[in-house]
């Protein structure tokens, strides 16, 4: 079986301008010979950075994106980026509901469902993470969880709307200097929990969505969870902040995925 990779990261606010367009400089030409017809890279600065990004990347080889957005396209939301802004910049890509987003902003799913139906409303490509918290999976609730932010999420869109959503399942637990990877069985049972909710709400072709794992991915955990059935790409952040590393880690990955696929 062919499955389409794909590898990211969100800078979150991490890397000033100089910083990011080197990054990026860096990573175009460490990755240009991989072919995208079968991969896909894309990378998530911070705001201040995204119109020097935009100008300097070719989106060909690393599609950018913003790592939140305001449902609205204009009016009274002081310190909100409106989706015809970032329209203006040429982006393609819009992350929504990252755990931090979620946690330390309180974006509700609803607030997220909004923000998904804009993203989509303006041609975007609708990165939607979504993952339960430490004590949500204690309690054994974690599908149940899932579920519900995907179904919330994702609830007004239709499915015309499949080819422009991605999802990143990224266990809040899992993220960050304290998280702790999801181990690569937790990873693939939770993922193919995501494709069936997908399945379930667009019938047959929800399927054709990818489902990237985000988590304390890490040069010693990256190739055996991409090898996975139902895991698409990867999401990583810290392992991918260096962008000789990041691309070493991609390129490990790919190898194990095809070595896997040929079996
Ligand atoms: P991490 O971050 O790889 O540093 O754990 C992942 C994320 O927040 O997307």
């Amino acid at each position: 079986m062919k499955k389409k990779l794909y590898f990211g990261s969100n800078l979150k606010m991490y890397k000033n301008i100089h910083e990011t367009i080197s990054y990026l400089e860096q990573l175009q030409r460490l990755t240009e010979d991989l072919d995208r017809e079968d991969f896909t890279l894309f990378i998530i600065p911070s705001y201040t950075s995204l119109q020097q990004a935009s100008q300097k990347t070719d989106q060909g080889l690393i599609q950018l994106g913003a790592q939140n957005m305001c449902w609205e396209d204009q009016g009274q939301f002081t310190g909100e980026i409106s989706p015809l802004m970032l329209q203006e910049l040429g982006l393609k890509i819009i992350e929504l509901g990252h755990s931090e987003r979620r946690h330390t902003f309180g974006e509700s799913n609803e607030m997220l469902r909004k923000k998904v139906n804009a993203a989509l409303a303006h041609g975007f490509t609708t990165l939607l993470c979504i993952g339960e918290s430490n004590e949500e999976k204690d309690y054994d609730i974690s599908d149940e969880v899932l579920r519900i932010q995907l179904k919330t999420g994702l609830y007004d869109a239709t499915e015309e709307d499949i080819p422009h959503i991605w999802i990143a399942y990224e266990p809040v637990w899992a993220i960050g200097t304290n998280g702790k990877p999801a181990s690569v069985s937790y990873a693939q049972q939770k993922h193919s929990v995501i494709r069936s909710a997908l399945i379930e709400k667009f019938g047959k072709s929800g399927a054709d969505i990818p489902i990237l794992y985000g988590g304390s991915v890490n040069p010693q955990n990256a190739n055996s969870l991409i090898i996975q059935k139902d895991i698409d790409g990867l999401f990583v952040g810290r392992s991918a902040w260096n962008a000789e590393k990041f691309n070493a880690l991609i390129r490990d990955a790919i190898k194990s995925w095809q070595l896997s696929s040929n079996k």
